[in-house]
């Protein structure tokens, strides 16, 4: 495998530059990078304040923090998980700056003659990462008519198992049988699932898990990943955390002490006030304020959907997911559908191929815009693929 010349997003950030530059006079929308565009909510605002002004007194100021991150922020972690069905112990739980980092920084744990199992299409770091370790990798390849959801293939044989649900592009989710399954597979190849939950906060079919840690056997075979981006809005702010059960043991190492290991070694925790502003997304006030902007989210959402059932646009994701994964019209392939998007609607989109083969010929947009110029992206969208 080969490393792409450029990061998808960075790829996008420069061709709607260019454009920009030549048609100084468009409108454009961007629905491309999953972003947030909400503020911090009041609750997490007033954690903040608070935390700065315990930094500026003798009595309350923080040094270095435990690299794992603080005991109040694990305990809330382990509320919120309870409230979903999974006891977690606190010192299960690192906090760090974020899922990007851990879901590259946790590889280093696993030794690079590891053979590592990526869904097709998915979020690009994950090819990206192992690719630059060098470790084998094999696509699941996903489509249309599986729903964009892989299921274990008795036949594929691997050491670690990426699963990201709902799925960053498709919007596609698992529900807690699906993933039993996937549990089942891991424990008979003594594979390890990396699970990528970041989007777990869009679920409300109850029918879908929020953590892997609710499906059976998952403390013997599973590290959770998930961040504070998408459920509160730090994609500025800088959050995330993973989940290492103790059971979880490979080769007669105990993966949670490795991880404690390589964190204390290589990283020196996260900002005391931003860890203080994280659990303040706990609180009574600051889930009831994030609920606010999740569902803001979700009517953007609802708003893209509603324009594709119009024009007859098959598509995926959009309900439990910020992401709504369209095929292409006109059976144009994924850059051509961004280059006459961003010509005649003035959108811009990430194409389906720029995470993975099983991409071609589909696109997404996220449901992370401001919620007027989502819907006259929606119209513009809608007149523009009626006349084709
Ligand atoms: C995306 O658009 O896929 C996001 O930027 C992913 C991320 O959160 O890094």
């Amino acid at each position: 495998d080969n490393l792409e010349q450029s990061y998808l997003f960075s790829t996008i950030a420069r061709k709607v530059r260019e454009y920009s530059e030549a048609h100084p006079e468009a409108d454009i929308i961007r629905l491309g990078i999953g972003d947030v565009t909400r503020p911090l909510v009041p609750a997490v605002i007033d954690a903040l304040h608070a935390a700065v002004e315990d930094q500026a007194k003798q009595e309350t100021f923080h040094g270095y923090g435990d690299e794992q991150g603080y005991g109040f922020l694990h305990e809330a972690l382990v509320g919120y998980y309870k409230t979903h069905g999974v006891e977690l112990a606190t010192n299960e739980i690192f906090i760090s700056d974020g899922a990007k980092s851990d879901l590259g920084n946790i590889l280093d744990i696993f030794g690079t003659d590891n053979t590592v199992l990526v869904p097709d299409p998915v979020y690009p770091t994950y090819v990206d990462d192992n690719v630059t370790d060098g470790r084998k990798i094999i696509y699941g390849r996903t489509s249309q008519e599986n729903g964009f959801l892989g299921m274990p293939d008795d036949s594929v044989k691997a050491d670690i198992i990426y699963i990201c649900s709902p799925n960053n592009p498709t919007g596609a989710a698992y529900t807690r049988e699906q993933l039993k399954a996937w549990v089942d597979y891991a424990k008979k190849n003594n594979a390890v699932i990396l699970y990528d939950a970041a989007y777990e906060c869009f679920i409300t079919d109850p029918a879908l898990a929020r953590s892997i840690f609710e499906v059976e056997g998952a403390r013997e075979c599973a590290i959770e990943i998930c961040s504070f981006s998408k459920i509160a809005g730090f994609t500025g702010t800088r959050c995330g955390y993973t989940i290492v059960p103790h059971e979880l043991e490979r080769e007669g190492m105990n993966l949670n002490k490795l991880w404690l290991r390589r964190q204390t070694t290589k990283f020196n925790g996260v900002p005391y006030v931003v860890q203080r502003a994280a659990a303040a997304v706990f609180t009574e006030s600051g889930m009831a304020e994030i609920q606010a902007n999740l569902d803001y989210y979700r009517q953007n959402a609802k708003v893209i959907a509603d324009a594709l059932d119009e024009c007859g646009v098959w598509y995926c994701g959009g309900k439990n997911s910020p992401y709504i994964w369209l095929r292409c019209p006109g059976g144009m392939k994924s850059w051509e559908f961004f280059d006459w998007l961003l010509e005649n609607c003035g959108v811009v989109g990430t194409p389906g191929v720029g995470f993975g083969e099983c991409g071609e010929g589909y696109f997404r947009l996220t449901a992370f815009g401001d919620a007027e110029k989502t819907k006259v992206a929606a119209q513009r969208i809608k007149a523009a693929i009626q006349t084709l």
